[in-house]
């Protein structure tokens, strides 16, 4: 992994007030992956996942770098990849989901607020949760059981809503949360496409 470039403490994704980043935190199955795709496409941004970033920069899938490297080695990952797409976001719009577990990192936390970027906690009840992660259980290296599941859900929840805004997902479509989210960021009807 090359080195980090250094990130600035000038805001990085704001410029005259303007909104020119967005993260999506939140816990697995909440969509942030699939919200952050609509949300970039409907506002005509660079869309971002932080854990594809990972795995395109060493070759391995997540679950390799946990079973391989150890879950350590991955935050260490996330960071490092943090610092690079800080740097790239003072000249790209873009829309941004970060794995679950990376607004748990208080180094990262650190980070997004230096750059007085919005921060949005995408939510839902851990049993829809946990029923939309089923599916992909073999991709999610934390995903081992429901009791599980809920018991890191609910220790990590109280963090989630720590400096973000929260959007509840449920019963609602992954467009119609895009578009409650460009409300709430006032930036509906700013699409840069032609
Ligand atoms: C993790 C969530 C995953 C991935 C890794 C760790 C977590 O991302 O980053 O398996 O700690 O909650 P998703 O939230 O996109 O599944």
């Amino acid at each position: 992994m090359t080195t980090p470039t250094n990130v600035s403490s000038q805001p990085a994704a704001t410029e005259g007030g303007k909104v020119k980043a967005i993260f999506l935190v939140g816990f697995m199955g909440a969509g942030k992956t699939s919200v952050g795709c609509a949300l970039a496409t409907a506002l005509g941004w660079r869309f971002v996942d932080l854990d594809a970033r990972i795995v395109e920069r060493t070759g391995q899938s997540v679950a390799e770098i946990f079973q391989q490297d150890g879950e350590a080695s991955f935050r260490q990952m996330e960071t490092d990849e943090l610092r690079h797409l800080l740097v790239e976001l003072k000249t790209v719009n873009t829309v941004v989901s970060l794995g679950g577990g990376a607004w748990m990192q208080a180094g990262n936390v650190t980070l997004l607020k230096k750059a007085s970027l919005p921060v949005l906690f995408l939510d839902a009840p851990v049993e829809e949760l946990w029923q939309r992660c089923l599916p992909e259980q073999a991709t999610r290296p934390l995903l081992q059981n429901e009791a599980k599941f809920r018991g890191l859900y609910e220790a990590r929840r109280a963090t989630y809503q720590n400096g973000t805004l929260r959007v509840e997902t449920q019963g609602r479509s992954v467009e119609a949360v895009a578009r409650h989210i460009a409300l709430l960021l006032g930036l509906a009807g700013t699409s840069v496409t032609p």
